[in-house]
């Protein structure tokens, strides 16, 4: 697809409050990319030339948030499930906007097989847009997101684990492990592997003695049943973090009280989590 492969083309957008200079390339029409900026408005996503043309919009806009339905609400964060068939202009301009930071994904001009799941923060001026990931309405490899991405203001702050972890949480309740789809970009491993080895640590660090003189017995099953993490990304995170070992022959994990108390250390950083029961959603079948 030569799309992906051109070459940065928007110079600046401003959306809200913030200005943001974009990564990559995005097929922006062609009359907005030689501008200085994009003006984009940030509830419903849609692109104007001058800040004077947004203004006129705003006063029409009433949308103060995504479209789609609210499914979580836990202190200022919610998160908001938008159909790609049902909002497909919305759908279309999260894509646009989600394109100038991303570098090797396809642009789905068709978003009516996926879902949005669009995460905003709240003040008084509205639920402004934080992040999102977009997922397949049904997907033959059991990928759970398509697309993940953290608005630029915004990034290194945590987000982008609160959207992985909001993924895999929809994952517990449609009762399926799942993985992102393939190529990840270099943040995108960062946080994934760095999510995925704080849940599996997690995990084994409460796993309790089955009896008086046993050491806890967990199985690679366990692990995934407990976090919706697919089988092979829970076993290469144990070989990445040297957990497996064998010994006796059988194959035993070991944590030694370095590793226990670095992860300690990361999980008190870890201030802003997933609630399960702020969660308000059933799996559409
Ligand atoms: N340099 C080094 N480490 C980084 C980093 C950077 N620029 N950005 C994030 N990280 C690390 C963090 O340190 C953290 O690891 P730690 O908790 O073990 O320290 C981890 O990645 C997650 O950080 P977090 O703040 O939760 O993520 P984020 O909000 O910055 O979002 C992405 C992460 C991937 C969503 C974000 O970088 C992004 O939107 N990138 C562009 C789009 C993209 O590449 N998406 C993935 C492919 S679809
Ligand atoms: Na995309």
């Amino acid at each position: 697809d030569d799309v992906v492969t051109r070459m940065k083309n928007v110079e600046m957008i401003e959306l809200g409050k913030h200005r943001i200079r974009p990564w990559y390339f995005s097929p922006y029409p062609q009359e907005m990319v030689h501008l200085p900026c994009i003006y984009i408005c940030e509830f419903c996503l849609k692109y104007r030339k001058s800040r004077k043309c947004l203004e006129r919009h705003l006063v029409k806009c009433n949308l103060r948030h995504p479209p789609g339905n609210e499914i979580y609400r836990k202190g200022s964060i919610s998160f908001f499930e938008i159909d790609g068939r049902k909002n497909k202009v919305y759908a279309q301009n999260l894509c646009l906007l989600a394109k100038l930071f991303l570098d090797h994904k396809t642009l789905y001009y068709d978003t009516d097989p996926f879902l949005f799941y669009v995460m905003t923060d709240f003040d008084i001026r509205g639920y402004h847009i934080v992040g999102y990931f977009s997922k397949e309405k049904e997907s033959t490899e059991d990928y759970n997101v398509a697309c993940i991405l953290t608005m630029p203001p915004y990034q290194r702050k945590g987000y982008g684990k609160l959207l992985i972890e909001f993924s895999y949480e929809l994952s517990k309740f449609e009762g399926k492990t799942g993985s992102p789809e393939k190529p990840l970009s270099d943040l995108g491993w960062l946080s994934y592997r760095s999510y995925w080895a704080q849940t599996i640590l997690d995990f084994l660090i409460n796993a309790k003695p089955t009896g008086e003189n046993e050491k806890p017995q967990v199985t690679i099953n366990e692990i995934c049943e407990y976090s919706s993490i697919k089988k092979e990304d829970v076993i290469s995170t144990l070989q990445k973090l040297s957990l497996i070992n064998y010994y006796k022959g059988q194959y035993i994990i070991t944590l030694n009280k370095d590793l226990i108390s670095q992860h300690m250390c990361a999980m008190e950083k870890r201030t802003i989590r997933i609630d399960p029961k702020c969660l308000h959603w059933t799996p559409k079948d």
